[in-house]
């Protein structure tokens, strides 16, 4: 069943740049923060009048026992850069847990994120009942959230410039150490996603990998999220879901790349 989710007002605890332009957010959000599960997000909303959509931003931790929520994200333009700027003592308006978040099933996975993909692992990380193996793309030698994951896992990682790590991709540096495993968890870029889903129909691996689409409403209202799927939507009677209700995260097989 759904739970529900809830527009609430957050304090902001601390907020510290952990690498360039990437902000690490710790709020005051108990009533979002007992009912998130890994793989889901909050929209986030950055003004006063309104004029200004949320942002959807994925949940990097959530704390039941003290309420903290924390969300790791990338500034790209002008909602993030303001977000950027809030300090401790200040709001912001949540609305959240949203989407379905991570099915937690399997033995052995595969945690996979690539650059600003690699937050929700955290969370999974810390709640998955099997063994895990994290892997993490970034493209340079700046990496975030590497050494936390290490506590819940062993940690490879890639780098596109070959300064850390693997030099080239994720599935670089799973064959480079040789890795198995019978489920793969995946955040990441369009195209890290679709090199991953071509190699779990290969290996005959389960796949979960969460979406990221530009979003509107954030709560499945507005159609303006869609991506495409494999098979016709029960609810819009074409081959497309939505990304912020029936997703974020789909079975690799679900959805077209
Ligand atoms: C489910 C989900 C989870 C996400 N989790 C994270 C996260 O944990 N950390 C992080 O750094 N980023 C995350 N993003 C991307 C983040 O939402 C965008 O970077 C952010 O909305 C950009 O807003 P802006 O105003 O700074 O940029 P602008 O480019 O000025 O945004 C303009 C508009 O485009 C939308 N938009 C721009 N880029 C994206 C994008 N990549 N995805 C969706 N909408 C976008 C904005 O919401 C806004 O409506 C997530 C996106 C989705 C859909
Ligand atoms: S953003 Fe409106 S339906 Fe997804």
């Amino acid at each position: 069943m759904e739970k529900s989710k809830e527009m609430i007002i957050a304090e902001v605890i601390s907020q510290e740049q952990i690498a360039p332009g990437v902000h690490d957010l710790k709020l005051a959000a108990e009533a979002i923060a007992i009912k998130a599960v890994p793989g889901q997000f909050v929209n986030v909303y950055l003004d006063t009048d309104g004029k200004l959509l949320p942002r959807p931003i994925s949940i990097c931790e959530a704390d039941e026992k003290t309420g903290v929520l924390r969300l790791v994200y990338r500034v790209a333009g002008k909602g993030t850069e303001i977000l950027s700027g809030k300090k401790p003592g200040e709001s912001v308006r949540l609305l959240g847990p949203l989407g379905n978040g991570f099915p937690l099933e399997g033995q052995n996975a595969f945690l996979i994120g690539g650059g600003i993909g690699i937050p929700p692992m955290l969370e999974l990380a810390k709640r998955f009942p099997g063994d895990v193996q994290i892997v993490l793309g970034y493209a340079d030698k700046n990496l975030f959230l590497a050494e936390e994951l290490g506590e819940y896992g062993p940690v490879y990682v890639s780098t596109d410039d070959g300064s850390r790590g693997t030099p080239g991709n994720v599935i670089d540096a799973i064959r480079a150490n040789d890795l198995k495993a019978d489920v793969i968890y995946a955040c990441g870029p369009k195209p890290m996603l679709r090199s991953l889903k071509e190699y779990a129909a290969r290996h005959e691996m389960e796949c979960y990998l969460s979406m990221e689409e530009r979003m509107a409403c954030g709560v499945g209202a507005c159609l303006g999220c869609v991506c495409e799927t494999t098979e016709t939507d029960a609810h819009s009677n074409v081959k497309n879901k939505r990304v912020c209700k029936d997703g974020p995260v789909f079975r690799a097989e679900e959805i077209q790349l």
